[in-house]
């Protein structure tokens, strides 16, 4: 086998293994922004991605295959290679340390006069939780390189803070680059970790050569981090750190979709078959939100402010429904459960409050349906991104590219999005209810060609910055620091 110029490297793979009932195992493609962005990077670019065996399938494969397995339906050469964590470890690895205790601290989600307690639970989680998966995925990437060499090692997300440094101790002149795909907060908000813990993050991520954010907001934080919290030296201009005797680069590549087959899927056969049935039930102005059941998605203020809307407005009673598809999340976290609890007394309770025997205000629906999300992108009025921060958000970008009527985008001006397409959305504070109420009310008041140029405006941005871009970019960036080319020459 050739050797792959470029390793990847997350918890959640491309694939999971799920046996049928015949105990055949079949390969079912992930989920999440993150898997759809770096599969477009393995249509270019041979690969071995290096993710967790969490499936039962995956375990199987992972000890039948003993190393690199082929990845089905890959569109190059690329293979994949199962790191196998303990359950017990990779309990506190995922559920106690990344989701929630970073993922938390990332989206400024604690509310500190209550949490985090960091107990004995919460150390011991990192200790022999994180940075014991985070060691088993840098044996793995020690491993791959030995097959690879000189192939780049691009590793994604919260979940991988401290691997990098255990891969440059054992492998020195490997060249490392990390993507962070949520935001990137003040120093101080770190400051809610003890100083072993925090440090290690900064630490790890600083052995990598380059480190990069979706917006020039989270690549400034991280520079004051490495200023605040570890008293490095910091060239803000030149968007650089000196960290051990080496220079590591801190950039921002704004990520998106793939423009073209996102369009493409919206005229498909299967968004065909939910539309029908769809558009015979919708009142003249039609709302939508599609998240996960994420805290950081803001879908209780976002229902608020739906409430205190139509309680201003009653005009609009009976004439509008607002299409909500959450699709649950993380439900081995205790916040996570409570808070679909509270999404659904609070839908309840407006729906009673406001609704009649003819109609029901909000349209709640807790799945994860992708033909049925597309059909809603395509035909709403308004479409409602409020999260409290967020490190990209593509639903933004998805809905609006696919919308066939002009529809309005109220945007959360803590979203990455905002930086691009902010200008030609409603932006709203996240926390303010008046504003997201006064803002829904102003965008189905909106004069049609007012809706169209901005949203014409909007789709202009998405064509031309999609995921080819921002690939690119970033390739581009590794070969100039490298000073060498991602693929050899003759593959190119
Ligand atoms: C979201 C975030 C990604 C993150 C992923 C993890 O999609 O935007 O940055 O990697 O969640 O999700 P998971 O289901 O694998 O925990």
């Amino acid at each position: 086998m050739d050797a792959r110029p470029l390793i990847l490297v997350s918890n959640r793979g491309p694939v999971g293994f799920v046996a049928d009932e015949d105990g055949v195992l079949h390969a079912e493609r992930s989920g999440g922004g993150l898997v759809t962005a770096l599969t477009g990077l393995i249509d270019i670019v041979p690969a071995e991605w290096i993710s967790a065996a969490i499936e039962p399938g995956d375990f199987r494969v992972a000890h039948d295959a003993d190393g690199p397995f082929p990845i089905p339906d890959a569109g190059t050469s690329t293979t994949g290679r199962f790191v196998m964590i303990d359950p017990d470890v990779y309990e506190r690895y995922y559920n106690v340390v990344a989701n929630p205790m970073l993922w938390f601290i990332q989206h400024y989600l604690w509310d500190l006069s209550n949490v985090p307690d960091i107990r004995e639970e919460e150390l011991a989680a990192w200790h022999d939780g994180y940075l014991v998966a985070n060691d088993l995925f840098a044996d793995a990437v020690v491993e791959s390189l030995a097959q690879n060499p000189g192939a780049v090692v691009m590793l994604h997300d919260y979940h991988l803070y401290t691997a990098p440094a255990s891969i440059r101790a054992r492998v020195p002149d490997a060249f490392l680059h990390f993507f962070v795909h949520i935001p990137w907060p003040q120093p101080d908000y770190w400051r809610v970790l003890p100083p072993h813990i925090r440090d290690a993050v900064l630490e790890g991520l600083l052995a990598c050569d380059i480190v990069a954010f979706h917006t020039p907001r989270y690549a400034r934080n991280f520079l004051l981090s490495c200023e605040d919290l570890l008293g490095l030296e910091v060239d803000y201009a030149a968007l650089t750190v000196r960290f051990g005797g080496r220079t590591v680069a801190v950039r921002h590549y704004p990520i998106s979709i793939d423009a073209d087959g996102f369009t493409q899927m919206a005229t498909g056969e299967a968004v065909q078959a939910e539309e029908a049935q769809f558009l015979r039930r919708r009142r003249r102005h039609l709302v939508v939100r599609v998240d996960r059941t994420d805290l950081s998605k803001n879908i209780l203020r976002g229902f608020t402010a739906f409430d205190v809307f139509l309680d201003r407005h009653p005009e609009f009673r009976e004439d509008i429904t607002f299409f909500a598809m959450l699709q649950a999340s993380r439900q081995d976290v205790p916040e996570y459960v409570e808070y679909v609890e509270r999404i659904t007394a609070l839908v309840s309770m407006i729906n009673t409050k406001h609704g009649n025997t003819d109609w029901m205000p909000i349209e709640l629906r807790f799945e994860s349906n992708l033909p049925l999300a597309i059909t809603a992108y395509k035909h709403f009025d308004v479409m409602i991104v409020n999260s409290i921060f967020d490190g990209m958000n593509l639903v933004a970008k998805e809905s609006m590219l696919v919308n066939e009527r002009d529809g309005v985008l109220i945007l959360s001006e803590n979203v990455g999005a905002f930086e691009e397409i902010g200008a030609y959305a409603l932006g709203v504070n996240p926390f303010d209810i008046e504003a997201q109420a006064e803002a829904l009310h102003q965008a189905l008041t909106m004069p049609y060609a007012e809706r169209r140029a901005r949203g014409d405006a909007i789709r202009t941005v998405i064509n031309e910055n999609d995921i080819a871009k921002w690939l690119q970019a970033q390739v581009a960036d590794i070969e100039e620091l490298r000073g060498q080319a991602v693929l050899p020459p003759g593959e190119r």
